[in-house]
């Protein structure tokens, strides 16, 4: 709770409908993943706003979406994306951005790209100065995790397989996330393009080259629009 008396959750909720008015109505629309973006689906049901299509960024949302009557294509079926939303894990003052903590990163980057603008919605327990202070996450195919790991060691992170129920958890393309700490990310695009190719990563949670050029930001103050250059 906040000084307002704000919970991260009201918060949330906050920024999830303040998204609203960035939704460009008979356009298809990029959505994210995760408990922001869960509550940006549900505000964005109860809105009333056309949308000509919803493109997911996971097997979740698009249940959700779903569920809520609102209408989903495939990626495939799209050429351009007038506006991506999604939440991050974290934020910098230039817009880059650590995603991933709910594994779908992959899937999240590839939508993203193809949107012509990233509207970020976040709580401002995510706003840092320097990206690395949550756990970075990595999907990686899985023969490729153990020496994945040791390259990260060498470059002072200490990287681990994430579990689900026991066993080690599989995104929705089937492959594994490693999350590593002790990392302070100083130069996001070069880490980016350093990671990127390494063999057997499918996708660094990053988000250099694919940053936010707006976040609205859940403060005591209010929702705050950053808009980066
Ligand atoms: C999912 C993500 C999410 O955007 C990120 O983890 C933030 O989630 P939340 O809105 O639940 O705090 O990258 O892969």
């Amino acid at each position: 709770m906040n000084q307002t008396g704000q919970t991260q959750d009201e918060l949330k909720t906050l920024v999830a409908q303040a998204a609203l008015k960035h939704v460009v109505p008979g356009e298809y629309l990029g959505v994210g993943t995760g408990s922001t973006v869960n509550k940006f689906i549900d505000a964005l049901a109860a809105s009333g706003l056309n949308i000509k299509a919803a493109v997911s960024s996971s097997n979740a949302s698009t249940e959700r979406m779903l569920s809520l009557g609102l209408p989903v294509v495939a990626l495939t079926q799209v050429e351009r994306i007038a506006v991506y939303i999604d939440g991050a894990d974290e934020i910098d003052a230039k817009g880059f951005m650590v995603k991933g903590g709910g594994a779908a990163l992959t899937r999240e980057k590839i939508v993203a790209a193809q949107a012509d603008k990233f509207v970020c919605i976040a709580d401002v327990s995510k706003r840092v100065a320097v990206l690395g202070r949550f756990p970075l996450p990595v999907e990686v195919i899985p023969m490729a995790a153990p020496q994945l790991i040791r390259q990260f060691a060498a470059m002072g992170g200490k990287a681990s397989l994430r579990q689900s129920n026991g066993q080690a958890l599989l995104t929705d393309n089937g492959q594994q996330i490693l999350d590593v700490v002790g990392l302070q990310i100083t130069d996001p695009l070069g880490f980016e393009n350093t990671v990127s190719q390494w063999p057997g990563v499918v996708t660094v949670g990053v988000f250099a080259h694919q940053r936010a050029h707006v976040c609205l930001l859940g403060t005591a103050q209010g929702v705050q629009t950053l808009v980066y250059d």
